[in-house]
Parts: structure tokens; sequence; C-alpha cells
């Protein structure tokens, strides 16, 4: 039996030799360096005209085809309705989204664009994957334009639930077109309870056995599929990065203190204000920690034509400069704070010589930053993970110092076990984490979606 190719679509491609700052695009290179087949998407490059022409471009064992995107229809589709609408609802922030109807008609017309040159493409026995938030709809237009594979769509976001998804304007317009997908993957059972509510309450849909829903004459499955690392592969890579130049320079800065690391996109999903907070806090509560650690926070610049991102950055700037000039010593500061990106390699290097691991969104999808921190320790020293209860992740890996982001004490607290946790439990915690990600890596999470797509 011939299996066609599988086809990835997503707004960000990871090109080769690029850093890919952000989960999806650092998940999907894993899958598709291991699985091969088709990388559809964004360039990452504005032109004159949207999809005036396909680049193609052939990498080892992936076909990367990309578009270029006018500037109207960038502000509109990605600046616009997907990060200042959907973003913001989709992590619990009503407050921020942005009403102008001008996204939403361009969000429609780039999706459209995006079904026109897919559409093209398709040989019969392909398998379609559709990624994230910025292409909900792109299902609905495939069909209209009689395209009849199998089509799954993965949310890499959380999905809060139906009385906040109704928040977002014309939302049973834009949500019922998941309805045109086979399966629809999310991280979390909660997320998957979102839908299935939303669905049930907002759109009439029969829910039946097996998470399988039916909307007038469209049927499609929902379920639940942790993203996993390419754990085996970041852990040869940290035990490797002793070496490495910029390793060797952080860990001689140190002098012997210890590193608490923070490694995140500066986007105020995160929760990066209210850390910073909560490290203040800790040097406030226990002097004799001062001069003994560092906090490094690795913040590469996101999406920084959105106006929330550009405010965020000038907090932060402020906040970092506030507690330095309060607690630093001539020869001491107490955050390094750092608006650059690092390709996996240094990450993983960075991670191993940090005594903890400081992860705490205010709601993130999955987070795989606490997953790379956890594969990146040294199994017979390893470091403690402080992370949030509201990342995704917190659902596989309970062994982690769980705290609420929000509570400035209960993270100070957490990071004070943290720097004096015994070695015998910091290995006992660290193992049973460390199980749950090489049962379920990257290879596990991409199979078994491909495999409940092609059923
Ligand atoms: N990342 C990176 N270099 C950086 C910062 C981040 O390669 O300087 C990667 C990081 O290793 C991880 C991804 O970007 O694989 C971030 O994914 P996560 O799920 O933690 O958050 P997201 O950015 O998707 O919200
Ligand atoms: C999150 C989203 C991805 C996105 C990434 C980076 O992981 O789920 O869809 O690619 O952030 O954001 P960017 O806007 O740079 O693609």
């Amino acid at each position: 039996l011939r299996t066609g190719r599988l086809i990835v679509v997503s707004n960000r491609v990871a090109l080769p030799r690029q850093t890919a700052t952000g989960g999806l695009a650092s998940a999907m290179r894993a899958a598709l360096q291991e699985a091969g087949g088709v990388w559809f998407g964004w360039s990452g490059k504005i032109a004159a005209e949207t999809a005036a022409t396909v680049h193609h471009l052939y990498d080892g064992p992936v076909h990367y085809a990309t578009i270029d995107l006018s500037r109207g229809d960038h502000d509109h589709f990605y600046d616009g309705f997907a990060n200042r609408t959907l973003w913001p609802l989709l992590h619990y922030r009503p407050d921020l989204v942005d009403y102008n109807r001008g996204h939403l008609d361009g969000y429609l017309r780039v999706n459209g664009i995006f079904a026109d040159r897919l559409a093209a493409v398709v040989e019969p026995d392909d398998v379609i994957w559709v990624n994230d938030y910025h292409l909900i709809p792109l299902a609905s237009m495939l069909r209209e334009r009689g395209v009849r594979n199998r089509i799954g769509f993965f949310l890499h976001t959380p999905l809060p639930a139906a009385g906040l998804l109704i928040a977002l304007p014309r939302h049973r317009e834009l949500l019922e077109t998941l309805a045109s997908y086979d399966l629809v993957g999310l991280h979390t059972a909660r997320d998957l309870r979102a839908l299935e509510e939303y669905f049930v309450h907002e759109t009439g849909a029969r829910l039946r056995g097996g998470h399988r829903l039916r909307l007038g004459h469209r049927r499609f499955r929902a379920g639940v599929f942790p993203i996993g690392i390419d754990t085996q592969h970041v852990a040869d890579a940290a035990a490797q990065a002793g070496t490495l130049d910029p390793i060797e320079d952080l860990r001689s800065s140190l002098e012997g203190r210890a590193l608490i690391i923070g490694v995140d996109r500066l986007d105020y999903s995160k929760g990066l204000p209210q850390r910073f907070d909560a490290y203040a806090r800790l040097l406030e509560r226990a002097p004799r920690l001062h001069r003994r650690v560092s906090f490094l926070q690795i913040a590469p610049p996101s999406r920084s034509t959105v106006p929330e991102y550009r405010q965020i950055r000038r907090d932060l700037e402020r906040k970092a400069g506030h507690i330095n000039g309060m607690y630093a010593a001539p020869d001491w500061v107490p955050i390094r704070y750092v608006n650059k990106s690092f390709p996996h390699s240094v990450l993983s290097g960075y991670y191993r010589n940090a005594k903890v691991g400081l992860v705490t969104p205010m709601r993130d999808g999955m987070n795989l930053v606490a997953k790379e921190y956890v594969a990146s320790q040294n199994p017979d020293d390893p470091g403690v993970l402080v992370l949030s209860r509201f990342a995704g992740a917190a659902q596989e890996l309970g062994e982690a110092l769980l705290v609420n982001p929000a509570d400035t004490e209960e993270v100070a607290d957490a990071l004070e076990l943290a720097l004096a946790m015994p070695l015998e439990e910091r290995r006992q915690r660290w193992r049973a984490m460390m199980d749950v990600l090489e049962q379920q890596d990257i290879t596990a999470w991409r199979r078994s979606f491909v495999a409940a797509l092609r059923e």
C-alpha cells in the first residue's frame, strides 16, 4: 500500500540553518527531519505581492515551499488577527484583544491564498497537517477547492473555555471551520474539554464516544497529543556542549555562583515581569543569597511590530534596571538580561550549567523550554525545574516544583527550595521527568498524530 507524502503547513517555517525561536518551528523541524515531507508556509519575507511565486528549497528529506506576504497582508493577517486578536484571547487576555474588522478580512484572504497554492500541489495520497491559530479555516478553504485528502489540525496554544472564546468577534464563523478537518489535536485534556464544550454549547454539534463530533454533515475527531522534544538529541548536545566557547565563558563568569536560567520569547504570556518580581523578592528575603546566585534571562524579541510586545519590552528593561540598581554590587549583577536568540546547541549547554530552570508562563500551550531544560541536565547532578501550573508541560512534569506564576511569594519559596534541594531528591525528581520525556518524545508525538489522522 502506497502512503503519500506528509505535507506540514504552518505560518512559521524554520528554514535550514535558521535559529527556530518558537516551539512549533523547533518541534516541526525535528519531526520532519526524521519523517521527511513537505513544509509549506510563510518565507518570513515581505514582498510587493503575497505569494507571487512559491520558493522551493530542498534540504535532506525536507522540501520547503514558502511564500512571501505583502505588507498589508502581513499587517492584517499576522500582526493583526493572528497576533492581536487570536493570540491574546487564546492566552486568556481578552483585555488585549483588538477588534479591528479589517484584520479578520486579511486573515481570511491570506488563508484563501494558502489554500490556492496548496491545492495546486496536493497529490491524492498526501496527508496534510495544518498547524496553529494562523490557519484555522484552511481545511474548509481546501475543501471548497476540491481537496478530499486527510487533513489534520494541531493547536499549539491553550484553548480557553467557551465562556471566553465567545469574546472573539464572529467566533462561530471561524471556529466552526474546525469541523472541516478529520482530526483536531490539542496539548492537554483541559484544552480538549474546552473544544468539546464550545462545539456542543455554541454550535449545537453532537458529541459521540471517542471524542467524535458531528456538526451538520461534517464529522471530525479531537484528541490530546502532548508534544515532545528530541530528548536524546538534546541530552547528547548538552553533554557535549561543555567545550564550546560560549559555555566556557558563561561558566567562568559565574565564579561558582548558582545559575538560575529563563529562556522565553519576549511575550506577555511568558510571565516575565512577575518572574523578575519573584526573583527580587527572593533577594529581599534571603540576603545570604546575595552574590551567590545569578539569574540569566534570555528573551529574544518577538513580534516587535505589535504594540503590546513593545510595551512588555520597555517594562522589562525598566524592571531589570531597577532590580540590578537595587541589589547589584561592583562585582555582582543579579540579573543578566539578554535580548538575543541562541541556537539549540548553545542553549542546551546553558541549561546544563543552571541549578534552576525557571519557567513561569501565565499561560502556555506546552512550553518546550521546560522539557529541554530537564533533558539537558547532568544525570549525576541534575538541576531543579520550577514550572508554572498553567503551562501544558505541567500535566506531564508533575515532579517539577509547580507554582502559580502570579504568586510572588510562592515562586520565591520554590526558588529557595530549589537552590537548597539535596542531591538525592533532585535525582529522583529528574529521573521521573526524564522517563516521561524519553517515552513521549517528538517522534512518538508525530507518529501518534499522523497514525490517528490516517486511521
Ligand atoms: N529557542 C531557541 N533560541 C532562543 C530562544 C528559544 O532556539 O534563543 C527555542 C527553544 O529552545 C524552544 C522554542 O524556541 O525550542 C520555544 O518554545 P516554547 O514551547 O518554550 O515557547 P514558544 O516560543 O513556542 O511560545
Ligand atoms: C508560538 C506559536 C507558534 C509561533 C511561535 C513563534 O510557539 O504557537 O505558532 O510560530 O510562537 O512566534 P512567531 O510569531 O515568531 O512565529
